[in-house]
């Protein structure tokens, strides 16, 4: 049966939040039924042929028509045990040649941009070049990378390649996972957690180079990082800083570094066929699979890299692929499936470097991680689906989503590029050449343009920086957005009126969570219940769902939610968090009673230890630890940092926020979606939108609480009780 297509494929791009493990779940099980219907619909109605036939009769049509130019010179190189990490390895990256140049041009100058190929050896070879070179003797080599997935796989790599324990001279800092020790001299990190090192050492005293890695991907702390390190180099002589980047547009951080000179890194790419679709295909996840399987059953050796745009989708395609392998028994050889995201086990994670056995076939289901930041030895196929999750703001609102988006032209060639690393290889693009010209943009724009910047802003003005509008930005932030998270701060107690940081302000800027949250915990002791706000906190902070609910057991599932919810009487899903903590932790932490409720053993363990962290935090923001089981009290000191987080009930069942109305609805996922009697008044966590304005992990409150509480922030009218406002018209008006 042949896809549906899409005219217009990328106006129609879909629009998709994160989802919860729960709806992922779901998802895999639809897929799961629709592969197995329609592989027993055509074991019907074409039978006789074989699976291998089949699969054939799917495939999908392209049309070859680019190269992508390369210059490859060297012969393939074999693959290695990934234990054994040799010497020649390491000498044969194009990287290599220039060590003494590069060695010599860090030594002459403070701030050098580097730029190369990706997989040249930027990330691996330059901390240790430089750690050889002796720098470590005078200070740590901080290595920062955008994503968490990177820093712990670069640095478990060089690790072995220094053949030291990871952890002890290498090592990595992630939020709530610190990987290092006194030891330590070559640390790869997340560029927030420099950031954080800035707060409590601004002059990075410990620290001799500073290499800000992938700069080219522009998130939102590379681009802060960039800045500080700018004004860190004219002050201390004894700094050096790299920036390195895989792009070749290094010219704009060139002359943002007062034109530091750009060292170049020849790569040593091999030509790439482009193959683009003749039309849009509508499934892309489907598409892609049909061709790993079209590539497999025809191509020659070599590995195969799929960008996909998150878990969710890299789940559903590995469902879909191990599904129509099944069947076609010994006439191909063994497809090895390896998912990669960010939040997948790190010992999965690795499976991804293993050297693929002869015979085999490995096929890599990425997000764009894949892109720049992890290189992986082998691939010779990509397939280019075209689309990537990105984060929109709208500073107005207020709401942060993250949305599927076509991928730029930049990122496009990148991926690609991905293809010819060690000998010539093949893109397949899922998309049309007319797409790949006339719809994507020439480049992806820097996350510092469309993101909430409360808490960086906080991190600024903690550093001492005032004038944000004037702040020397590599790209300013649209002015309406700093305006907001001023305001926000403000509300916040974090500012006061003239801007500058207050001690509240200095303490929330102590913990590495968004202002609100922050000023909840260090609330909390106000309330008496600074255990119980730390609990939810952590709860809060697991980025995968904490409930699971299989479509056989959903009944069994929701009564198990619905229990916890009971606990504190219903008021909502902050407290039904905290009683699945509690019961959790009287039950001994056991496994067995996460599977008898229900619960995500991960995210329980992982809630648990970032509640640990934010215990040993509260100590040193003088935080006093008290408990209570007043859900009042706790739900009061969820209104101190979330005030602004409030909607009220509207006649027709939904809910308007306060200031900037507009019209929300309560999540499905939420306690209260389904409850008898709506409340009049809700908090929210947090608000997205996909179809429509949700609001998630929702807790009732009175309204009188906002005037208590956030007394500078709301008028008595903007909260009083919707009762009195049953007033006729007229009697209102002479009211006022
Ligand atoms: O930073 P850049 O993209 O220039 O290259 P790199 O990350 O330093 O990677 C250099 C080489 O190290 C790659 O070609 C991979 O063969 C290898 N590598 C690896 O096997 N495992 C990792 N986690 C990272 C790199
Ligand atoms: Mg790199």
């Amino acid at each position: 049966k042949k896809l549906e297509v899409l005219t217009q494929r990328f106006k129609e791009a879909p629009k998709k939040e994160l989802k919860t493990d729960q709806e992922e779940w779901e998802e895999h099980q639809i897929s799961l039924a629709l592969s197995a219907r329609n592989a027993s619909e055509k074991g019907d109605s074409l039978s006789g042929k074989t699976a291998y036939e089949l699969l054939l009769d799917d495939s999908i049509d392209f049309i070859s028509e680019d190269i992508l130019s390369g210059q490859g010179t060297v012969e393939m190189k074999s693959s290695l045990s990934k234990d054994i990490i040799q010497k020649n390895e390491r000498e044969s990256l194009p990287i290599f040649p220039f060590r003494e140049e590069l060695l010599q041009a860090i030594a002459a100058y403070k701030v050098l941009v580097v730029v190369g190929e990706t997989g040249s050896g930027k990330t691996t070879q330059l901390p240790q070049y430089l750690h050889e070179a002796g720098y470590t003797k005078r200070g740590k080599i901080g290595c920062t990378q955008p994503r968490r997935v990177a820093a712990m796989s670069v640095a478990d790599r060089v690790s072995k390649e220094m053949k030291v324990k990871l952890g002890s001279e290498v090592g990595y800092s992630i939020r709530f996972e610190d990987c290092t020790c006194e030891k330590t001299v070559i640390k790869y990190m997340t560029d927030g957690m420099l950031l954080r090192e800035f707060l409590n050492e601004p002059d990075l005293a410990s620290y001799s180079v500073i290499i800000i890695d992938e700069a080219h991907e522009r998130s939102l702390h590379t681009d802060i990082l960039m800045a500080l390190v700018k004004d860190l180099a004219r002050e201390r002589e004894d700094i050096k800083v790299i920036v390195s980047s895989a792009t070749l547009n290094a010219e704009k951080f060139s002359v943002y570094f007062d034109d530091a000179p750009v060292f170049n890194i020849p790569g040593r790419r091999f030509p790439v066929d482009l193959y683009y679709t003749k039309a849009p295909e509508a499934d892309y996840v489907d598409a892609a699979c049909i061709t790993v399987l079209q590539i497999h059953a025809t191509q020659p050796a070599g590995d195969i890299l799929v960008f996909l745009t998150g878990q969710d989708e890299i789940e559903a395609a590995v469902e879909i692929l191990n599904e129509r392998t099944r069947g076609l028994g010994s006439r191909l050889g063994e497809l090895i499936i390896c998912p990669i995201y960010s939040t997948l086990p790190s010992e999965q994670q690795a499976k991804i470097f293993d050297p693929t056995p002869p015979g085999a076939r490995k096929v890599v289901l990425a997000t764009n991680i894949a892109e720049t930041s992890v290189t992986i030895d082998g691939v010779v196929y990509v397939i280019d689906p075209g689309f990537c999750k990105q984060k929109r703001y709208d500073p107005r609102a207020g709401i942060e989503s993250l949305l599927v988006v076509p991928i730029s032209r930049a990122s496009a060639i990148q991926r690609a590029g991905r293809a010819g690393r060690t000998q010539p290889g093949k893109c397949f693009r899922l998309y049309t050449k007319w797409s790949y010209y006339n719809e994507m943009s020439d480049e992806t724009s820097p996350e510092i343009l469309r993101t909430n910047l409360s808490q960086v802003v906080l991190s600024l003005k903690s550093l001492g920086i005032d004038d944000l509008i004037h702040f020397d930005f590599l790209d300013k932030p649209p002015t309406d957005a700093l305006i907001r998270s001023l305001e926000q701060l403000y509300a916040l107690g974090a500012l006061n009126d003239r801007g500058e940081l207050t001690k509240l302000g200095r303490r929330m800027a102590e913990l590495p969570l968004d202002p609100p949250m922050s000023k909840c915990l260090i609330a909390s002791e106000k309330y008496g219940c600074s255990e119980e706000i730390m609990t939810i906190c952590a709860m809060l902070s697991v980025n995968n769902s904490i409930f699971y609910r299989p479509k056989d057991k959903a009944v069994m599932a929701d009564s198990a939610k619905a229990a916890f919810h009971r606990v504190f009487g219903g008021v909502g899903d902050h407290l039904g968090l905290l009683a699945c903590y509690c019961q959790w932790m009287d039950s001994g932490y056991s496994t067995q009673w996460c599977y008898e409720n229900f619960v995500q053993v991960r995210s329980m363990k992982k809630a648990r230890d970032i509640r640990d962290q934010l215990d040993a935090m509260l100590e040193r923001v003088e935080v006093v630890k008290c408990s209570s089981n007043d859900h009042q009290q706790i739900r009061k000191a969820l209104v101190a940092g979330f005030f602004y987080h409030v909607a009220c009930l509207q006649k027709n069942g939904s809910y308007r926020t306060i200031k900037n109305p507009i019209s929300v609805h309560i999540h499905p996922s939420s306690s209260l979606f389904k409850s008898e009697k709506l409340p009049r008044w809700i908090l929210y966590h947090e608000l997205v939108f996909t179809s429509d304005y949700f609001v998630r992990q929702v807790t009732e409150i009175d309204s009188s609480w906002l005037l208590q509480v956030a007394p500078h922030y709301y008028r008595e009218k903007e909260v009083e009780d919707n009762k009195k406002k049953k007033l006729p018209l007229k009697a209102q008006q002479h009211q006022k």
